[in-house]
């Protein structure tokens, strides 16, 4: 299967952080202290093209040039997984509007169910990024982009934390406008549509349940 090309964030950091998630003795709190360092590396990098607008400033000294983001941000978390990378980034980008799309894996089939979405009516004009930090069959992400395109949406960018070569194509083949950024591209899935290795069931780990 040839994998199309995400940004692979290989930064020993990120990978630091991506270790201490995998490891299954990690606990909920230090699982989630990770994934939010591990989400504000991945969203520094993923928000390194955001366009801007020139302005002046006045220092106490003197006047001079800077910047202002030229697009509102629009953070998107797919539910519940993503809710951990958008508690981590909303901070960096605190006048992000916050979107939710609910979709949920059916245990069986791993076929994606949509239970919740709340979208703003600004989508147009916004740069969204789609939070989830697993990217595994790719249907999740594909409904959630879906629902966003019809919204409206024009810029999108998915961050995940562990993707595999399914997930990829998947998005590849569907969303090929949309730039993805990973920590890993990891080697397949199991038999219950599980990324391996991954970290197992990513909104249990976050919320120990
Ligand atoms: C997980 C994960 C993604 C999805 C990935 O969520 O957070 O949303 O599975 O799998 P896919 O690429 O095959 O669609 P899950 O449905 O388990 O819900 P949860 O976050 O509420 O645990
Ligand atoms: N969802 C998860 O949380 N983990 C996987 O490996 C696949 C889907």
């Amino acid at each position: 299967m040839s994998v199309p090309s995400p940004l692979v964030v290989t930064h020993p950091l990120a990978q630091i952080h991506l270790t201490e998630m995998r490891c299954k003795e990690t606990p909920a709190e230090r699982f989630r202290w990770h994934l939010h360092r591990l989400a504000e590396i991945l969203f520094t990098v993923a928000s390194r093209s955001l366009e801007t607008q020139t302005l002046t400033v006045q220092t106490p000294l003197a006047s001079t040039g800077g910047h202002a983001l030229l697009r509102p941000i629009i953070l998107v978390p797919i539910l519940r997984a993503g809710l951990g990378l958008a508690d981590a980034i909303h901070p960096l980008v605190p006048q992000a509007t916050v979107a939710h799309i609910g979709i949920a894996r059916d245990e069986d089939t791993a076929l994606p169910r949509p239970y919740y979405t709340k979208l703003p009516s600004h989508l147009d004009e916004a740069e969204v990024f789609v939070l989830d930090p697993m990217l595994a069959t790719g249907g999740s992400a594909c409904m959630a982009l879906q629902q966003l395109k019809m919204a409206g949406a024009a810029r999108l960018t998915f961050i995940s934390v562990v993707s595999c070569p399914q997930g990829l194509e998947a998005m590849q083949a569907k969303h090929p406008d949309v730039a993805v950024i990973t920590a890993a591209i990891d080697d397949g899935l199991d038999d219950r549509c599980y990324i391996v290795p991954g970290l197992g069931d990513a909104g249990d780990r976050c919320f120990d349940t």
